[in-house]
C-alpha cells in the first residue's frame, strides 16, 4: 500500500520529522509530496494525504486523461515537474470549481482525487484524499472592512473543516481575543462571546451585539467563574505545553463542548506537544492553509 503526504507549503521539514516519529517509511520525495510505503499515519503537517496511491503508465496526454477519468470525475493536479504536459492533461479533465467560499458554508462533499506526473509517461494518482480542497488550499471571499485583522480567515477555515460553527443561543469563550478577528466571526454568527485578553478589543468589535470582554490573563481564569460554554477558542501566543495544560484544565471542568485552539510554535517545532494534543480523545490537529508556523487543534467532546 502506498500513501503520499503533501506537505503544507514551507513545512516539509516538519512533515518529514512527523513521519519519521510515526515510523512511516518515505520511499521517495517528489518536491512537497512524500511518497511512503504502508497505511496512512496521522500527519498534522500534511495539507493533504493521498490514500491508496496507484501508478498509471500513460503513453500520451490523452491516455493520461482517459486513465484518470476512468477512475472518477474530479481530480486536483499537483505538478512540481512536467508542468506544461500536466496542464494539458488537467485541461482534458472535467472542470473542478475552485471558487472562493463565502463563509459560512460546508466544505465540498464531491470526492476529489489527486494526481501528479512522476515522469512524462507515469502518473501517481489517489482517488481518496483527506482534504476536500485541491492540494488542501482553501480560498475565501474575504471581508476587507469588518474584521480588525486577517486572523479571522484561520477561524473560518477551521469551522469549514469541522463542518459546524457556533450559532445564536450558543456561548463562546475567546481566549487571547484581541484585537478581535475571531470574536468578530463569532458575533457575526449570532453567538454570545466572552472575549478574554489583557489587551482591549478593537472598539468596533467590542460594540457588536453579544460581545463581552474581560481584561485578564486567560491562564488565571477559573472555569467555574465562567460556567458552561459551547465553544472554547484560543489564539493565545504561548508555548504549546502551556496551552495543553490550559486545555486539560477546561476539559477536566466538563464545562466545554468544543475546542478550537491555535498551537503556536516559537523557534523549533515542539513535536512532542503537538502529538500530546493529537492523542486527546476526539482531537484533530492540523496545519490549515491559513496557519503560519502553528497547528490548529479541534476537539469535540460530543464525539469522544
Ligand atoms: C495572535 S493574537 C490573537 C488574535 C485574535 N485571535 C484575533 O482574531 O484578533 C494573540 C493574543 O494573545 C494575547 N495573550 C497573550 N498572553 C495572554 C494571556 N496570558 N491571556 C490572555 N491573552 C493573552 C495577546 O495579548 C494577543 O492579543
Amino acid at each position: 500500500m502506498t500513501t503520499a503526504y503533501l506537505a503544507a507549503d514551507g513545512f516539509i521539514d516538519q512533515l518529514q520529522e512527523e513521519l519519521r516519529r510515526a515510523g512511516a517509511a518515505v520511499r521517495r520525495r517528489h518536491e512537497r509530496l512524500l511518497i511512503c510505503d504502508g497505511p496512512p499515519v496521522g500527519a498534522a503537517w500534511a495539507a493533504n494525504i493521498w490514500h491508496d496511491c496507484v501508478e498509471l503508465p500513460v503513453a500520451s496526454v490523452g491516455a493520461a486523461a482517459q486513465a484518470l477519468r476512468a477512475i472518477q470525475r474530479n481530480w486536483a493536479m499537483y505538478a512540481p515537474i512536467h508542468h506544461r504536459r500536466a496542464n494539458l492533461v488537467q485541461e482534458r479533465l472535467p472542470h473542478v470549481s475552485a471558487r472562493p467560499i463565502v463563509f459560512p458554508a460546508a466544505a465540498p462533499t464531491a470526492p476529489l482525487g489527486s494526481w501528479t506526473p512522476l515522469a512524462p509517461d507515469l502518473l501517481l494518482a489517489a482517488q481518496h484524499c483527506s482534504s476536500p480542497f485541491a492540494n488542501g488550499e482553501v480560498a475565501f471571499v474575504e471581508d476587507k472592512t469588518g474584521p480588525p485583522n486577517r486572523a479571522y480567515l484561520k477561524l473560518w477555515e477551521a469551522l469549514v473543516r469541522l463542518g459546524r460553527w457556533p450559532g445564536p443561543g450558543e456561548r463562546c469563550l475567546d481566549l487571547g481575543a484581541s484585537p478581535g478577528g475571531w470574536t468578530w466571526v463569532l458575533a457575526r454568527l449570532g453567538a454570545e462571546v466572552l472575549a478574554v485578553d489583557k489587551a482591549p478589543l478593537d472598539p468596533t468589535v467590542a460594540a457588536l451585539a453579544g460581545v463581552d470582554w474581560r481584561g485578564e490573563s486567560a491562564f488565571a481564569l477559573e472555569p467555574a467563574s465562567v460556567g458552561p460554554v459551547d465553544w472554547l477558542f484560543s489564539d493565545i501566543v504561548c508555548y504549546p505545553a502551556r496551552l495543553l495544560r490550559l486545555v486539560e484544565k477546561w476539559r477536566a471542568s466538563g464545562l466545554v463542548k468544543n475546542f478550537v485552539c491555535t498551537i503556536k510554535f516559537q523557534g523549533a517545532t515542539d513535536h512532542e506537544s503537538a502529538a500530546a494534543f493529537a492523542v486527546l480523545p476526539g482531537a484533530q490537529v492540523q496545519h490549515l492553509h491559513h496557519n503560519k508556523h502553528e497547528l490548529t487543534f479541534m476537539l469535540s467532546t460530543l464525539s469522544s
